[in-house]
């Protein structure tokens, strides 16, 4: 865990160098081409498990490793989560039910209509890549639909407010203020973070705030912008498996994630799609 690279802001946020941006841009390329990859395999009657599966044979085929085996005991290459499940959903496990919908109990099978978040991590020459995005399986509802482009362009908006001399809570603000302006509600439980030669590291980066609070950003600074949003209210639940967030008024929930360097002018996106797939339905 020891990462000698760089130096610790005051708030202890680890500033990198010019030439470890290379690195991250291997790890997120390699995140953002399988996350390009498994999008045929999502259809109705898929499982979670096979997706995972997938995932599973592309990181040791790069010659990669994935970041989230053996993860405070985590055992999977992916997180799964699907519909009203928030973050965490462990593949080849049940997909939680919910009264809105008929789904065949003690499954990991998809059905039409399902949306679903596919997180990835893998770690390429020691540099962390994380990103996650939505799919669909067949056609989803309108709101649904439109969960999933507001998660996306809450995303987006939280990336243009990066640059040197914003402060995190800029990023927070402008997620949030766009959020709510569409009406969907932003998780408060989970957040961004800063990676690099680690997974999770300073600072927590916060999907909501108040403009020009918490830390200045810098040149250098390598972290995830990961927003969650829901439908109904804000709150979440963690199920007994330990892992499985669950939004605790069933509302579907949607996430977009990209790890993110500070540039000069404003910042880098590392796990940006090649196939320009990020966004389902459009680029
Ligand atoms: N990739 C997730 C994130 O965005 C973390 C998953 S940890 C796991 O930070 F153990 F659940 F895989
Ligand atoms: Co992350
Ligand atoms: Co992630």
């Amino acid at each position: 865990m020891d990462d000698p690279r760089g130096r610790l802001t005051r708030d202890g946020i680890r500033i990198y160098e010019p030439g470890d941006f290379d690195g991250m841009r291997r790890a997120g390329r390699l995140a953002a081409e399988i996350l390009d990859a498994v999008g045929p395999l999502v259809q109705p009657g898929a499982t979670t498990g096979m997706i995972d599966g997938f995932i599973t044979r592309k990181v040791a085929e790069a010659g990669a490793r994935s970041a989230t085996i053996g993860y405070r005991g985590y055992q999977h290459a992916s997180c799964i989560s699907v519909n009203h499940v928030v973050c965490h959903g462990i593949p080849g496990s049940d997909i939680p039910a919910s009264k809105h919908e008929r789904r065949p109990r003690g499954n990991d099978v998809l059905v039409d209509g399902d949306i679903l978040n596919i997180d990835v991590t893998v770690i390429v020459d020691g540099w962390f890549g994380d990103t996650s995005r939505m799919y669909v399986a067949g056609t989803p509802k309108p709101y649904a639909r439109r969960l999933i482009d507001v998660t996306h362009e809450s995303l987006m908006r939280g990336i243009d407010a990066v640059r040197p001399g914003n402060t995190f809570g800029d990023i927070g603000h402008a997620i949030q203020t766009y959020a709510e302006a569409e009406r969907m509600s932003v998780v408060r439980d989970f957040c961004g973070h800063g990676l690099g030669r680690v997974f999770h590291a300073p600072p927590n980066v916060l999907h909501y705030g108040r403009p020009g609070t918490g830390a200045v950003l810098e040149e250098g600074m390598f972290f995830t912008i990961e927003p969650m949003l829901n439908l109904g209210r804000p709150e979440t639940k963690v199920l007994a498996d330990d892992w499985t967030a669950i939004t605790r008024d069933k509302s579907l929930s949607a996430q977009f994630e990209h790890s993110v360097g500070v540039t000069a002018g404003g910042c880098e996106i590392f796990t940006l799609s090649p196939a320009g797939l990020f966004h389902p339905g459009q680029s």
